[in-house]
């Protein structure tokens, strides 16, 4: 990362290229999501023994179940026998799993249990063929995994989070409650650029800043995370009983945002799912008290939504001028230095290019 000199007297932004490079994506599945701790929901999405999802991470097919025994666990959703996949539903519960091309059965902890197609599955069973395992660590409710056995533990890489989330005492009574998918036209790391500094919320967030005390807005870089936030605006007398009085925005190294706003008990979740180096889903899920969204509740899912639509739009904007050959790359501003630590992260993960 340049940093300013004389050539270049402002915080550089990293090239473009980055942002438009087929070979960067797949080089950044491999250096950057295959060793990372990637956020897979909140440990509510497998409340009970039996319960289980599905997913993928960093391109691998991935189920994380909660086990007879209790324990929550994640493997690669993978077959031993022949490779299929082996749950095809996202969500559900079950006493065990079978793949659907020879019906061979595993239990909830990963082991194999049946093999129809081997009459004698004795031999087989002796853990070479169970699910393969894979790195899951739950932290304050969030869950996530990892596919390297070698990163540092969850705790210790996202400590500066895990911290400042204690302060919401709701955080484990929460419930999925809404979730949102959006396939968005630009490449991820511009819709994490976006969410890493607030200079354009008072031009593209109108609702937002007449919510929040902007003048107050804070925006504290950690090691691989960013911490923003402020108090309600002065004179928003109708959100003065609410639960929450703030707004906090959570960034968590590579792809994860954590927002609560102001109002009843909240949090939702944001992932953005690179499908290919110029499109990301963007994966929102909300999290309230209760079964069913109260008024309040939707009020506030609406503001969010009408936030984050603001942002697609912004986000949609850049990825056209990434892709132009208008400019190599651009500058950061004093209050954009969330977006410079990015990119400083980034740089360092793909290594010398
Ligand atoms: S591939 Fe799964 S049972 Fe054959
Ligand atoms: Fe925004």
């Amino acid at each position: 990362m340049t940093n300013p000199s004389a050539e270049a007297p402002f915080f550089q932004t990293m090239p473009y290229a980055l942002y438009t490079d087929p070979q960067v994506y797949r080089e950044e599945k491999q250096k950057i999501f295959s060793r990372s701790w990637n956020f897979v929901g909140m440990s509510s999405l497998v409340a009970k023994p039996g319960d289980f999802y599905t997913c993928e991470v960093a391109g691998q097919p991935i189920i994380v179940t909660h086990g007879q025994d209790g324990v929550i666990r994640a493997f690669y959703n993978v077959c031993a026998h022949r490779a299929t996949k082996v749950e095809k539903e996202e969500f559900g519960s079950k006493k065990i799993l079978m793949c659907s091309y020879h019906g061979w059965t595993y239990k909830l902890d990963g082991g194999l249990n049946k093999t129809p197609n081997f009459k004698d599955c004795s031999e087989l069973c002796t853990g070479a063929f169970d699910l393969k395992p894979i790195r899951l660590e739950i932290e304050s409710s969030f869950m996530f995994v990892n596919l390297d056995d070698q990163a540092p533990a969850l705790l210790d890489t996202y400590r500066d989070f895990f911290e400042d989330i204690r302060v919401f005492s709701f955080m484990g009574n929460l419930k999925k409650i809404e979730v949102k998918k959006r396939v968005i036209g630009c490449n991820w790391k511009v819709f994490i650029d976006n969410f890493l500094e607030c200079d354009h919320c008072p031009i593209a967030h109108p609702g937002f800043v007449s919510t929040l005390d902007m003048k107050k807005y804070h925006i504290i870089n950690g090691d691989y995370c960013n911490i923003q936030g402020t108090g309600l605006k002065a004179g928003r007398t109708d959100l003065q009983t609410a639960e929450v009085q703030e707004g906090r925005f959570y960034w968590l190294w590579p792809n994860t945002m954590v927002t609560v706003y102001p109002g009843p008990g909240n949090i939702s979740t944001i992932q953005m799912l690179p499908i290919d180096h110029e499109t990301t889903m963007g994966v929102y899920t909300f999290y309230l008290e209760g079964d069913e969204p109260t008024a309040e509740q939707k009020q506030l899912m609406a503001f969010a939504d009408q936030v984050r639509q603001e942002d697609v739009e912004l986000v949609e904007l850049a990825q056209v001028g990434y892709r132009s050959s208008a400019f190599d790359r651009g500058i950061c501003s004093p209050t954009e230095h969330g977006v410079y630590h990015f990119a400083q992260l980034v740089q360092s993960a793909l290594g010398p290019r």
